[in-house]
C-alpha cells in the first residue's frame, strides 16, 4: 500500500510516490492534460494529470468529477517553486470516491450573506483555511506561554449565577427550581478563586454577550483567555498579556507564514510589534482623540472610532490605564492616589484592530467590594463566595482577558471578527 503523504509535509517527501487523501478545490483540463489544486485539510497544492500516465476509467471519472469531488490521488511529489505552495504531484493513479456537482462556493465572487449562509462549505476556502489555521496556532502559542510560565488552566463554569461584567449583555437561560442562570460573560470571578488555590491561572473558554451592537467587532458568542495571578498589580498582569502577545506573534510569524501570505497579509507590521508597549494614562488618551476630532468627553468609555484614531498615533499596541472608576466595573480597584481613577487597562491593536485585552486589579478589601456591589445594585446573595474570598487570605491580585477573535482578526489583517471563527454567533446569525 502506497504511504499517505499531507500537503503540508510534502518538504519530506519529495523524490517518493505516495498517496493523497483530499478534495479537487479547482480544476482546469487542456484535452490531454488536467491540473487539478487538490485540498487535503493540510494545504493546497497542484496535481498534473496527464492522459497517458492513467487508465482511461481513472481519466474520465477524473474528467468528470467538479469541484469538492473527494478523491484519492497516487504521484510522484516534485519541488516546484512556480506551484502555489512550492510544490507538485505528478499524478500515477486516481480515485475519484465521491464526484459532486454544483458546489454552490465557486471561484467567482459571492456575497458576504451568502457565503455566511454557505459558512460550512465557505470554510473549506482558501481563505477560511488559513484563518482558522492561525487561529489554533495563536491559542496554542498562548497555551504554551501560560504554561511556561508556570500558570495552571482551570476551566471556570458556563452556568452562572450572576453578572460578572454588566447586567445589559447578559443572556439567560431557565433552569430549573433556581429559576434564571446566566450564560458566563467572563471566567474571571471563579479566576480568582482559582488563584488563591493556584497562584497563577487561566481559564480558556466560550464567553457570551447579548451584544445589541452590530459591528465588525462583537460577536455574541466569543472565546476569552483569561489569565489570573494572586500577589500581583496591574502592571504584572499586564507585563504577562504584552509578552504573551509578542511570544504569540513571533510563533505565528514562524509557523505559519505561508498562511498569512495567502491572506495578503502585511508581514513587516506584525514583525515591528516588540515589548515594550507604550502605557497611555486614560487622561492622555482623552486628550489625543479630542485634538484629533472626537467629542468624546472625559468620563466616557471610547467608541469603536476612538480606538482606531488612538492607536493610530502610535505604531505598537498601547496599554491605555486608569479609566475613570465610574465606568469600569464593579470589582475594580481604584488607584490609591486617587480614587475616581481604577487600576484597570486596555490593550488597543494597532492598524484600527482596537481593543484586544481588558483587565485591571481587583479589589481586596471586602467591606469596598461589599458597597461597590450595592452601588451596582448586583444581588449580593450570588456575591458571597466572591465576598468570602476578600475575608480569608486577601491579596492584591490581577488578571486580564484576551478575546481570541479580536486577536486573530488583528494577526489576519481581516476585516471582520465573524471570520475569526469556524461558526460565529452575531445579532442576526445563529444559522448554520
Ligand atoms: O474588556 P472585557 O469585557 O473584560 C472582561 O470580561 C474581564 N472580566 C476580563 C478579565 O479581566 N479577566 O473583555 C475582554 C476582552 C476584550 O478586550 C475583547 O478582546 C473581548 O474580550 N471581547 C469581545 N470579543 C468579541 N465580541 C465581543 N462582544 C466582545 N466583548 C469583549
Ligand atoms: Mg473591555
Amino acid at each position: 500500500m502506497t504511504d499517505i503523504a499531507r500537503i503540508q509535509d510534502f518538504q519530506r517527501h519529495v523524490g517518493a510516490t505516495m498517496k493523497v487523501q483530499g478534495w479537487i478545490h479547482n480544476k482546469r483540463s487542456s484535452g490531454k492534460l488536467q491540473f487539478l489544486i487538490l485540498r487535503d485539510g493540510t494545504g493546497f497544492a497542484q496535481a498534473v494529470v496527464s492522459k497517458a500516465a492513467l487508465s482511461e476509467e481513472a481519466w474520465v471519472s477524473l474528467e468528470k468529477a467538479g469541484q469538492e469531488s473527494s478523491v484519492e490521488i497516487t504521484g510522484l511529489i516534485k519541488e516546484d517553486k512556480r506551484a502555489p505552495g512550492g510544490f507538485e504531484i505528478d499524478v500515477k493513479d486516481a480515485t475519484v470516491i465521491q464526484s459532486t456537482h454544483d458546489f454552490p462556493i465557486t471561484p467567482k465572487d459571492h456575497g458576504t450573506a451568502f457565503l455566511m449562509e454557505n459558512r460550512h462549505l465557505w470554510l473549506r476556502s482558501e481563505r477560511q483555511h488559513a484563518v482558522i489555521r492561525i487561529r489554533h496556532a495563536v491559542i496554542k502559542a498562548f497555551r504554551d506561554y501560560l504554561d511556561d510560565q508556570g500558570f495552571t488552566l482551570v476551566d471556570t463554569p458556563i452556568f452562572t449565577p450572576a453578572a460578572c461584567e454588566g447586567t445589559t449583555t447578559l443572556f439567560g437561560v431557565p433552569y430549573f427550581d433556581e429559576g434564571t442562570a446566566y450564560l458566563t460573560q467572563s471566567g474571571q470571578l471563579y479566576n480568582e478563586a482559582n488563584a488563591a488555590a493556584h497562584g497563577k491561572v487561566y481559564c480558556f473558554g466560550p464567553t457570551f454577550r447579548a451584544e445589541k451592537s452590530k459591528t465588525r467587532r462583537h460577536l455574541t458568542e466569543f472565546w476569552m483567555l483569561e489569565p489570573e495571578m494572586a500577589f500581583a498589580h496591574l502592571a504584572d498582569a499586564f507585563e504577562v498579556a504584552q509578552n504573551m502577545i509578542c511570544f504569540a506573534i513571533q510563533r505565528v510569524l514562524a509557523t505559519k507564514k505561508l498562511e498569512l501570505e495567502r491572506l495578503g497579509r502585511d508581514l513587516t507590521r506584525l514583525e515591528k510589534v516588540k515589548a515594550p508597549f507604550p502605557w497611555v494614562h486614560y487622561d492622555d488618551a482623552i486628550k489625543i482623540i479630542r485634538e484629533k476630532g472626537s467629542k468624546t468627553e472625559w468620563g466616557s468609555d471610547f467608541g469603536g472610532t476612538d480606538e482606531t484614531v488612538l492607536a493610530e498615533s502610535f505604531d505598537q499596541p498601547i496599554i491605555v490605564h486608569r479609566f475613570p472608576s465610574a465606568i469600569k466595573a464593579f470589582y475594580m480597584e481604584p488607584d490609591p492616589t486617587d480614587a475616581r481613577y481604577s487600576l484597570s487597562a486596555d490593550i488597543l491593536a494597532p492598524e484600527g484592530y482596537g481593543e484586544i485585552v481588558g483587565g485591571g486589579e481587583r479589589i481586596s478589601d471586602p467591606d469596598l467590594l461589599l458597597k461597590r456591589l450595592h452601588d451596582h445594585g448586583l444581588p449580593e446573595e450570588a456575591f458571597r463566595w466572591y465576598i468570602d474570598l476578600r475575608k480569608y487570605g486577601s491579596m492584591p491580585h490581577a488578571g486580564f482577558g484576551l478575546g481570541v477573535e479580536r486577536f486573530v482578526t488583528w494577526i489576519c489583517g481581516i476585516d471582520h471578527l465573524r471570520e475569526a471563527i469556524a461558526f460565529p454567533r452575531m445579532l442576526y446569525r445563529i444559522y448554520p
